[in-house]
């Protein structure tokens, strides 16, 4: 989750030269830059660096990424007739620089650490494609839907398909893991998250459920409709850091892990908040099997990696 990026020196020092979309693109520098938090944090895992947006491109969704704003869609999907204009693709011949990443990246990792691989869940993608960018409110993506059932749903099942074949080529690839992003679901209430999400996310979850790796499945704000997020599929469940640990666990089923839940904003110190925080939830968890450390979202541009080398190292280093 942004485990590289901008908080890294070693990063910025490369986005002097090249942007997000040319890293994305050039599998030894997408190679590098995963191995940069790999090579100083006791990380327990490498996350392929790629980004979310990266499979618009060959749909017909053009984008780039906007400094200080995030991803900005050239031509957002608005009607019916947009839907219908979305290209279908083969992954392995429209994105061979992520599988070739991939494949490069297991052989440098070979006896370090596994490597995940990840895509976007049915909803997160379909907001991204409605809205051309960023929202707070998901107005359009919310209007989209009520007022245009079947066309949301045919938007829908096209991401579904499409991440099923993405994420099974990464997985042909190389990758140990696979996480799946839907960040935004916590935008819908309990009802609207039934209708509108759950079908096409636990699709995805069946059939990915095939190929024998460990899925996780995540999102942000998402307590109202946890146990419906964890009914759409998922071995692991990410949770974000607005429920206590033990709490989300409880509601998600002690048969399955979870993953999280630290605030990522407490890397910003102090330093004694930070650990004390992070042996809370740690202490919550309980020593049971089943729980992958982690933040509860994306780690802050503006995070000193000093304090994310402690609280590796503080992590590894707990007992009960
Ligand atoms: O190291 C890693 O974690 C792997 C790389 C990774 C990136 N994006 C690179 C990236 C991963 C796993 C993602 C996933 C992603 N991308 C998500 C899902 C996770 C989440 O945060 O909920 C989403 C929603 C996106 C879309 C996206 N990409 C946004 C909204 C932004 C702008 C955010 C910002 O802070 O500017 C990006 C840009 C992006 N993707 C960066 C990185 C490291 C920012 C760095 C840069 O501009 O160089």
């Amino acid at each position: 989750m942004r485990q590289a990026g901008r908080y890294m020196a070693d990063y910025r020092a490369l986005r002097q030269r090249y942007t997000l979309l040319d890293i994305c693109r050039t599998p030894d520098l997408a190679v590098a830059v995963t191995m940069q938090p790999v090579d100083v944090i006791e990380v327990d895992a490498a996350i392929l660096f790629s980004d979310l947006l990266v499979p618009f491109t060959p749909m017909g969704l053009d984008f780039d990424f906007i400094k200080g704003e995030g991803p900005a869609i050239a031509r957002p999907v608005r009607t019916a007739g947009d839907v219908d204009r979305l290209k279908s693709f083969e992954p392995r011949e429209a994105l061979p620089y992520v599988f070739e990443t991939i494949r490069l990246l297991r052989r440098e990792l070979v006896d370090l650490v596994p490597l995940i691989g990840f895509g976007g869940a049915p909803f997160t993608l379909a907001a991204y494609a409605i809205e051309g960018g960023p929202s707070t409110t998901y107005a359009r993506t919310k209007a989209f839907m009520y007022a245009q059932p079947a066309a949301w749903h045919r938007l829908c099942d096209r991401f579904a398909a499409m991440m099923v074949d993405y994420l099974t080529a990464q997985v042909e690839a190389g990758v140990q893991a696979l996480q799946i992003f839907d960040s935004w679901a916590g935008a819908l209430g309990r009802a609207d998250y039934r209708e509108f999400a759950h079908p096409h996310t636990s699709r995805i979850f069946t059939e990915l459920g095939k190929l024998g790796v460990p899925l996780v499945h995540f999102g942000v704000g998402t307590a109202a409709i946890l146990s419906d997020l964890a009914d759409a599929g998922g071995d692991v469940i990410g949770v974000d850091w607005r429920l206590p640990l033990d709490e989300a666990w409880s509601i998600v089923g002690m048969d399955r892990a979870i993953q999280g839940n630290l605030d990522p904003t407490l890397l910003l110190g102090p330093r004694q908040r930070l650990l004390t925080a992070a042996d809370d939830v740690l202490r919550r968890a309980g020593g049971r099997p089943g729980h992958i450390f982690n933040l509860g979202h994306g780690i802050l541009p503006n995070t000193p990696l000093e304090l994310v080398q402690e609280l590796a190292k503080q992590v590894h280093r707990f007992n009960l």
